[in-house]
């Protein structure tokens, strides 16, 4: 199977891209570059060869781009809220008119399987229930809503001859060569391995259900390989029951993973977005699917590579691992226009 994986040059797509090859899998890639700057670390023994990469913006995708692939695995958006906060005219553009354009495409291309990494902060703020995804849905950000929108538009799509997956990652966590320091447990180790304390700024009460990397691109690959029957238009929470966790919690269980670390919880709790997920459905029907990994084990996996890297304060600080400082970077450099367009 030939997979044309678009955001292949980030945070998921760098892991994803050796996963499925590994498995098999050839890769076609497409990525605009914004985080090319950041490269963490080398294993190269997992990717003796980088996949073949269409350097183009999503907005700009034709039909010819897909030539001769047999599946999409859509991973190219501006991936957090506070990017979407940021711009959200561009966000959407991107986002939810970029990512329907290229299902379009997929379709013309006479692609049938479509997988999109959603999200579960679709379930927005304010309850106590674990979510299933029959669940509504209460978007908070711009970046929440267009995957809300992206769902509706390309989800209607689904019939006989086009066959897209819904997958609604919960935060990642864990060790890419393209690491993102702006996302919960990857900041707090980070933070704990070159700080040697944990300050948290507000009471860490919301929750934050987690996932792995690797169990997404699990997610991915089953999706990508499971019949049709199973899968056509469906929408799948990616984590598990026990991986919902308080804020604080994650903070003390990476204070706990490495030794020396001081933990501080602040008082205030600015942050609306809290959210409590079932994962039931994933492993009950997405054939051959099971996660691997806790948090524990990837605050673990990111202790070791640190050490291993002997990662400095310096790293962890630089722009390209925190997507909003790398965009904000290249507008005032004026590398990207005010579209997020290279000049
Ligand atoms: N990381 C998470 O915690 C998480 C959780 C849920 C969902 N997701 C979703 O998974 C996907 C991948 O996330 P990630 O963490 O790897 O993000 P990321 O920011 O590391 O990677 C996104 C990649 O897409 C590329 N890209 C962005 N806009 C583009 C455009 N207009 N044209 C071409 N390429 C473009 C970027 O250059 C980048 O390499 C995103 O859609 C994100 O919303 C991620």
């Amino acid at each position: 199977m030939k997979v044309f994986v678009t955001g292949v040059n980030g945070y998921i797509g760098a892991v994803l891209a050796p996963y499925l090859a590994e498995r098999g899998m050839s890769v076609v890639g497409l990525d605009a570059g914004y985080y090319r700057d950041g490269w963490l670390f080398s294993d190269n023994r997992r990717m003796p060869v980088q996949p073949f990469t269409i350097n183009k913006d999503l907005r700009d995708i034709t039909v010819a781009d897909l030539e001769g692939c047999d599946a999409v695995a859509h991973l190219a958006e501006l991936s957090n809220d506070p990017l979407g906060q940021n711009n959200p005219q561009v966000t959407y553009q991107i986002n939810h008119k970029g990512s329907v354009a290229l299902a379009e495409a997929a379709r013309q291309a006479q692609i049938r399987r479509f997988v999109y990494t959603s999200s579960c902060s679709v379930y927005g703020a304010g309850t106590r229930e674990f979510l299933d995804e029959t669940a509504g849905l209460n978007p908070q950000t711009t970046y929440a809503e267009c995957k809300v929108l992206v769902e509706r538009d390309v989800g209607r799509m689904a019939g006989g001859d086009f066959c897209p997956v819904f997958l609604r990652n919960a935060t990642a966590y864990g060790p890419s060569p393209r690491m993102r320091f702006d996302i919960v447990i990857n900041d707090l180790s980070a933070m704990a391995y070159t700080t040697k304390r944990i300050a948290m700024t507000s009471d860490g009460s919301p929750w934050r259900p987690v996932v792995h990397v690797d169990d997404i691109c699990e997610a991915i690959y089953r999706s990508l390989i499971a019949p049709a029957s199973a899968v056509g238009g469906r929408i799948f929470n990616v984590g598990q029951n026990s991986e919902n966790y308080r804020v604080r919690e994650l903070a003390q269980m990476v204070a706990a993973e490495f030794p020396g670390c001081e933990l501080s919880v602040g008082a205030s709790g600015a942050d609306n977005r809290s959210y409590r997920v079932n994962f039931d459905r994933i492993h009950r029907e997405l054939p051959g699917f099971a996660c691997r990994y806790t948090a524990r084990d990837g605050a673990r996996q990111l202790r070791d590579l640190f050490e291993r890297i002997q990662m400095s304060p310096d790293t962890y600080q630089f722009r390209a691992f925190t997507r909003l400082r790398q965009l904000k970077y290249l507008q005032a450099t004026k590398q990207i226009d005010a579209d997020f367009r290279w000049h």
